[in-house]
């Protein structure tokens, strides 16, 4: 499908494409004329935008955290077009394209940028690789050396790629679907770059923390200061929410909460807020729940994107001036029946009366049947 950038006529599938036979149909798509780009839409007719200025609606939007992913048959079909996973997040018209899959098929409220968190470490100049059943492969630091040697003043340069994906989906998005832009967050991104893999319990990571403590903390300030950069770069180029994944909040020890999570993610915030008023921002925390509570406490961001493990009935009383989002169990979705009914509607009741946002908890799982996503939508859209 030609997708074009927001100078040009553009392409739209408003209405979910046939699936009958995996591909995207050219009688679905819809031509919209230039009126209708980014610059002239109320971007206060956005559901999203919405209650993430404190307005509760009923029904919620709804959007969901890796919605663009190997679930999707139109996503397996795209992806064979690149070589390697990093190959197909930095190529424009691809990465749109996954982009805007989702919003095209389903009935949501929001996109999400399709790239990753590891791009900064790749355009920090270290090696990055995707290994199928494996999961990301870095090369990894371990001393001074490796920091110095990376390449901070080229970052912004070689994720150019990223801006203008998200410059060719934002005149492409039907006027109420707001864009996510996102980074990982300082810890988790550092994580993979310290361990060089998935590690479940950041071993590494800790175990430099009481070795080298000052390393670490120069590699946080690192990623603290290209991801304030890459976000401001994301608004400017059409994100209209920016989300910050703290995935590894589990294994961040007290003693580094406040200097390594808290701190940091606190700094992106207030800095893209200053750069961007009118921009929103949302801290998800996965792991653990006394650390989501100290975020929603500080009124770190507009929302806070809460996982699956943090009880709502503990969290959303401390946070009665903040908005929320999250917390489906992905595993409910993957179940689908009457397991997922009642775990969306024990959400949904939870969070009648507050401005709160439907989705998971955490990602999407490439097993989840297509059948089980629309089952939800329609039962948070009837709420
Ligand atoms: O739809 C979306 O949500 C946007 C795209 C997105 C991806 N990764 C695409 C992706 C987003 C927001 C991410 C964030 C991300 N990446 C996180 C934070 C969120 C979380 O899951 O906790 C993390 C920790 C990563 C790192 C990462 N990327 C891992 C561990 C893996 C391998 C796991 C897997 O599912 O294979 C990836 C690869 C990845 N990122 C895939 C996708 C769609 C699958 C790769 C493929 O399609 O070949």
């Amino acid at each position: 499908m030609p997708l074009v950038d927001d100078s040009g006529t553009t392409l739209l599938h408003h209405n979910p494409p046939s699936t009958k036979n995996n591909k995207i149909e050219e009688s679905n798509l819809f031509i919209f004329s230039d009126t209708m780009t980014m610059n002239t839409v109320d971007t206060h007719h956005k559901p999203v935008l919405t209650v993430l200025n404190g307005t509760p609606l009923t029904p919620p939007p709804i959007w969901m955290m890796r919605q663009a992913g190997r679930y999707l048959p139109e996503y397996r079909t795209l992806r064979a077009k690149a070589k390697t996973f990093l190959d197909f997040c930095l190529d424009p018209p691809l990465a749109a394209e996954a982009t805007l899959q989702p919003v095209q098929r389903f009935d949501l409220d929001a996109a999400i940028l399709f790239s990753d968190i590891l791009v900064i470490p790749h355009a920090l100049g270290q090696t990055v690789d995707f290994v199928e059943h494996e999961g990301p492969k870095l090369s990894p630091i371990t001393d001074g050396d490796h920091i110095t040697g990376l390449a901070p003043h080229h970052v912004i340069e070689r994720l150019q790629p990223v801006f203008a994906t998200l410059r060719m989906v934002t005149p492409n998005l039907p006027p109420k679907v707001a864009l996510f832009g996102f980074c990982g967050a300082p810890w988790t991104v550092a994580s993979y770059m310290i361990a060089g893999k998935s590690t479940p319990d950041q071993a590494p990571l800790r175990h430099l923390a009481y070795t080298n403590r000052p390393l670490l903390l120069s590699l946080i300030d690192l990623i603290t200061e290209i991801s304030i950069e890459y976000l401001c770069a994301q608004i400017e180029s059409g994100a209209d929410v920016v989300q910050i994944f703290e995935s590894f909040s589990a294994a961040v020890p007290p003693e580094l909460f406040a200097i390594c999570s808290l701190n940091p993610i606190k700094r992106i915030v207030d800095a893209v807020k200053q750069r961007h008023p009118d921009t929103k921002t949302i801290p998800y925390i996965r792991g653990n729940p006394y650390y989501t509570l100290r975020f929603a406490e500080e009124r770190i961001g507009d929302a806070i994107g809460i996982d699956w493990m943090t009880p709502l009935d503990f969290i959303l009383p401390k946070m009665p001036r903040m908005a929320s989002q999250g917390n489906l169990d992905p595993l409910t979705l993957l179940a689908g029946g009457q397991a997922l009914d009642d775990a969306a509607d024990r959400i949904l009741t939870q969070t009648r009366t507050r401005p709160h946002i439907f989705n998971l908890g955490h990602g999407i799982l490439p097993q989840t049947p297509i059948s089980h996503v629309e089952q939800l939508i329609t039962r948070v859209r009837r709420s």
